[in-house]
Parts: structure tokens; C-alpha cells; sequence
């Protein structure tokens, strides 16, 4: 049972968290697999088997949103082995996944230049993304070849050639207007963000819809991240206390 936090005092019984937009950086995977001898790719295999389980229960911790980092603009820097095995990672996700996400209401989108990925994923990706269009009890996103820098930058890039084309007033360019040019779009910003495996660092994820979520940094690396490590971290984030720039009422 988790806890909101507007209810820490008196004798009411909490109410449960709902609505949360949760976003991870699943990082620790190569740790992991090297700890035991064993190739990278393993890390990466066992660290899906974990999104499996973390999607399953994301209704009962109220999670609506879950937002994974599963690839950075940066990653291309990795051996063509562990890149290639990756990408051969996502799309085998996506196929064996497509059936239980459509019978239990999952909507899957990516967000990310998609650009570059090889044409066959980036169909099966179009592909799982109308399948489960309709879908509304789970949201999760998945960044692939994301990086907030690179986001930022193609968003400006769209809102330019909006000006261009006279469709957009530079003058009216604000927050809420770049926020629609970017690819979460259609998500709420996170409130609690993620990283695993011990690095205290934000590896240019959601650098802008970020701006005022919570963080937890837990030394669990990624392939050992239980549904009930995700419990434990919105028990902390249920205790603080956000303001938002405001005061304390
Ligand atoms: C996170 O695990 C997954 C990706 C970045 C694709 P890592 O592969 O970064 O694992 P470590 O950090 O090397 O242990
Ligand atoms: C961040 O992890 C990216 C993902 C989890 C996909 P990295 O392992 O790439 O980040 P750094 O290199 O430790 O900053
Ligand atoms: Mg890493």
C-alpha cells in the first residue's frame, strides 16, 4: 500500500498514490552481467525480463506513467556488438510483449530521434505504437536514441520552420508553447525520476520536463530492481514534500 503525501499527519488513513509519472535511467546492466563472468548483453537481457515485471504492476503502485531510458544519443559509442545486440533487444520486446501490453491495456510509445534506427524497427515501432493507441491504463514510454540536449534542439529546430512558414509567432514562444514541440507531448511531467546502479548523475534524460521532479538514487543495479524496490522508493517519495517554488502552507 503506498502513502501520498499530502496525508503524513493526523490520524486519517492515507490516501494511495495515483497518477504518477515515474520516469527511470535503468542503468547497471553491464555491472551486473561482468559481476558474474557473463557477456553484457546478459545484463541487458535480464534487465527487460525486469521491465516486464515493473510494467505488470505499475496499476497497483499507481503508476499511469512510466518512462524507461533504455538508449541514450550517446550509447552509439558502444561496441557494434552490444549496440546491434540492443537494438535486436527492442524490437524482440516489442513482438513478445505486443500480445499481454494489448490485453492489459498497455499504451507503449517511444520517444527519441527514431531516425536512425534501422528501418525494420522503426516500422515495428509505428506498428506497436497504433496497436495500442487506444490502450489507457498503463503508459509507458520508451526512450530510444533519446537524449534532452538532441530534443530540445529538434524541437527548436520545428518551431523555426513553424516561424518560417508563418504558422508559429516567435514573439508567443514560451514553456508551454516548446513543451508541444517536444517528444512527450502527450505525457505529464515526471514526478519522481530514477537511477539505479549508483551514479549520481542525470545522463541528459528529460533535462526539461524534469525540471521539478523528485530524484532517488539507489545503489541497485538495474537487473536486480524488483516491483518491490519500486514500492520501497514511492514509500520515500511519498514522505517529501514538493513546493514548486512556493512556501510550505
Ligand atoms: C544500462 O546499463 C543500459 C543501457 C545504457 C543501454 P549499462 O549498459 O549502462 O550498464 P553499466 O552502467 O555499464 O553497468
Ligand atoms: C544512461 O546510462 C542511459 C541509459 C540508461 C539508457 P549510461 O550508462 O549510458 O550513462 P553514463 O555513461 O553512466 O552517464
Ligand atoms: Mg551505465
Amino acid at each position: 500500500m503506498m502513502f501520498d503525501k499530502s496525508a503524513q499527519s493526523g490520524r486519517e488513513c492515507p490516501a494511495p498514490l495515483r497518477d504518477l509519472h515515474v520516469a527511470v535511467i535503468m542503468d547497471g546492466n553491464g555491472r551486473w552481467a561482468q559481476n558474474r563472468g557473463w557477456p553484457r548483453l546478459v545484463g541487458h537481457r535480464k534487465g527487460a525480463e525486469q521491465v516486464r515485471k515493473l510494467v505488470e504492476v505499475c496499476p497497483e503502485l499507481g503508476i499511469r506513467y512510466l518512462t524507461l531510458y533504455a538508449f541514450s544519443t550517446e550509447n552509439w559509442k558502444r561496441s557494434t556488438e552490444e549496440v546491434l545486440g540492443l537494438m535486436s533487444l527492442f524490437a524482440r520486446y516489442i513482438r513478445r510483449e505486443a500480445g499481454r501490453m494489448k490485453r492489459e491495456g498497455v499504451r507503449l510509445r517511444f520517444i527519441g530521434d527514431r531516425s536512425r534506427l534501422d528501418d525494420d524497427l522503426q516500422a515495428l515501432i509505428q506498428w506497436i505504437e497504433t496497436e495500442t493507441a487506444g490502450n489507457d491504463r498503463v503508459h509507458l514510454s520508451v526512450a530510444l536514441n533519446y537524449g534532452g540536449r538532441d530534443e530540445i534542439a529538434r524541437a527548436s529546430r520545428a518551431m523555426a520552420r513553424d516561424v518560417a512558414a508563418g504558422k508559429l509567432d516567435a514573439d508567443e514562444i514560451n514553456d508551454n508553447v516548446l513543451s508541444r514541440y517536444l517528444d512527450t507531448r502527450d505525457l505529464p511531467d515526471p514526478d519522481l525520476v530514477v537511477r539505479t546502479s549508483g551514479e549520481f548523475r542525470v545522463s541528459n534524460f528529460l533535462l526539461w520536463q524534469a525540471a521539478y521532479a523528485e530524484y532517488v538514487f539507489t545503489p541497485t543495479l538495474w537487473p536486480d530492481f524488483s516491483p518491490k524496490t519500486m514500492e520501497n522508493i514511492l514509500k520515500d517519495f511519498s514522505l517529501r514534500e514538493r513546493r514548486f517554488g512556493g512556501v510550505k502552507v
